[in-house]
């Protein structure tokens, strides 16, 4: 224990020095005692409070936007060309060169909304290989930042860069807009303000104002294509609705929240539901393993970005990843994040202060712990196989960051038996919460 935890400690038995220490039905034998002391700790853990309101998006609530985002959720009919050749299909998705074969489904559907397909294992696999680890969707409204390095300041803002990223949904916004006009012009008439007849055109889009595929070019020297050659007024158009489509993805991804794990129901006071070995590993958790420095919370995040050294290694993963480093400079950039025109709050002040730093080489967002059954392989590129894997890399406690970079101050080595080890496991399984509503996960693509 730290000095910081030690005065916490310290600072909450004091408030609970009155009661009498609660002592669970303890296994025969074990030393599971959990004190007053444990339960107040506990309970800063504990419950998920409501999801947090997304001000930047004026339909993150709407119950008819998240019906559309279920649906644009399922939908693979406008992703772009198959490149992976090396066992022919794609990764089981469909032969090279074929399109409309990834969904957002494609790499998020596992329980918790993870890529629960077992190739490649370490990085996603969409259109061609990307970088990192697919990160479940449960409960991922809670994240302040959004992906691994904070590339987004919002879930909307997402789903927009995912569908043009080549390695992704490799689509672009002109597909996108055609895409609402021709399934969904309904559904989307009814939620946003400015019809798609009316924005676009009365029957069809005019093949020669909005041509078929296009986004913007994405440097400076490469040529400009169908989307530089349209006039500014129409480019307008196009990205009200290309933003309209992640919010009403972002109103659907919202909806995707998972509670009452055996963890929360221990707190809530059935002193049955977390094992012996689970509530020793609370303790190993808040105590010697120190987790809790970075794993804080009722998400077990502090929401910050840590260089903690995981190696990159494994099928595909790319020699470095910066992490915040480099994701924080499109974040900045976008005409898409919380200070953007498209913003339904700029007045968040999210982005303030926000700059490149050094102490951003190599890290990454504390992960939330929550429901990490259903969400393996671990770490940014799945770099970690299993939750055993996780905890010997933190016993380990040495780590590899990028030149210039600081490993986090938390990470050394924390000398833990074989028993605690186990007992920490046991008590990241605790965490698994209810599965959920099964309608959502319903395929409602038109
Ligand atoms: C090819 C696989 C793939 C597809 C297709 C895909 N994603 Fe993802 N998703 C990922 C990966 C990988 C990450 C993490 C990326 C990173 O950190 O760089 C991610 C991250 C996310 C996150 C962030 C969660 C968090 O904890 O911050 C959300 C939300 C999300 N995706 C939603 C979507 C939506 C909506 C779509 C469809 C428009 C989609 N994804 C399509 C692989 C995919
Ligand atoms: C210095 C802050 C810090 C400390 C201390 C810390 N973590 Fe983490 N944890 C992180 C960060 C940051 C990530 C994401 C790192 C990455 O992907 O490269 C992470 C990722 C994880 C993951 C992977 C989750 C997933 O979905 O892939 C698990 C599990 C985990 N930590 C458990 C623990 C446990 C158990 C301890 C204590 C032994 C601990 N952490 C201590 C910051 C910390």
């Amino acid at each position: 224990m730290n000095a910081r935890q030690t005065m916490t400690a310290a600072a909450t038995a004091m408030l609970w020095c009155a009661c009498s220490p609660m002592v669970s039905t303890p296994d025969a034998g074990s030393t599971d005692d959990f004190t007053a002391v444990d339960q107040a700790l506990a309970k800063t853990f504990s419950p998920l409070p409501a999801v947090p309101p997304d001000t930047t998006n004026a339909w993150a609530d709407n119950p008819a936007a998240a019906v559309l985002g279920q649906r644009l959720y399922f939908d693979a009919s406008y992703s772009g060309a198959l490149a992976v050749g090396s066992d022919g299909m794609n990764g089981g998705l469909g032969a090279v060169g074929e399109r409309g074969k990834v969904a957002c489904v494609s790499c998020h559907g596992s329980a918790s909304g993870d890529d629960n397909r077992t190739r490649p294992n370490h990085v996603s696999l969409g259109t061609d290989f990307g970088t990192r680890n697919a990160l479940p969707i449960v409960n991922s409204a809670f994240n302040v930042w959004t992906n691994w390095g904070g590339r987004f300041d919002s879930q909307w803002s997402l789903p927009l860069a995912v569908a043009e990223n080549a390695r992704i949904m490799k689509s672009t916004r002109l597909e996108v807009a055609h895409l609402l006009f021709d399934k969904y012009r309904a559904d989307y008439d009814a939620i946003f303000p400015v019809p798609l007849d009316a924005a676009l055109s009365a029957t069809a889009p005019d093949a020669a104002r909005f041509p078929p595929a296009g986004k913007p070019k994405a440097t400076a020297a490469d040529a400009d294509g169908p989307w530089e050659q349209m006039a500014p007024a129409d480019r307008a158009i196009v990205n009200r609705i290309f933003v309209n489509y992640g919010k009403a993805l972002a109103a659907y991804t919202r909806k995707h929240v998972s509670r009452g794990a055996p963890f929360d129901r221990f707190v809530e006071g059935d002193t049955s539901a977390l094992s012996a070995s689970a509530k020793r590993g609370f303790k190993v958790f808040t105590g010697k393993g120190a987790c809790a420095t970075c794993h804080k919370g009722p998400t077990f995040s502090d929401d910050a970005f840590h260089a903690i050294g995981v190696p990159q290694t494994g099928d595909k993963v790319p020699a470095t990843d910066l992490g915040r480093f480099t994701d924080v400079v499109p974040l900045l950039a976008s005409p898409f994040n919380s200070n953007g025109d498209f913003s339904d709050d700029k007045s968040t002040g999210k982005l303030t202060g926000v700059a490149q730093s050094a102490a951003q080489l190599g890290a990454f967002r504390t992960r939330s712990l929550r429901n990490l059954t259903t969400s393996a392989p671990y770490m940014h590129s799945g770099q970690l196989k299993t939750l055993e894997d996780v905890v010997e890399f933190y016993d380990k406690g040495t780590g590899a960051v990028p030149d210039g970079g600081t490993l986090a101050p938390g990470i050394a080595p924390l000398g833990l038996t074989t028993a605690e080890k186990a007992d920490l496991v046991e008590f990241l399984k605790s965490l698994e919460g209810a599965p959920i509503d099964a309608a959502l996960l319903q395929n409602t693509a038109r």
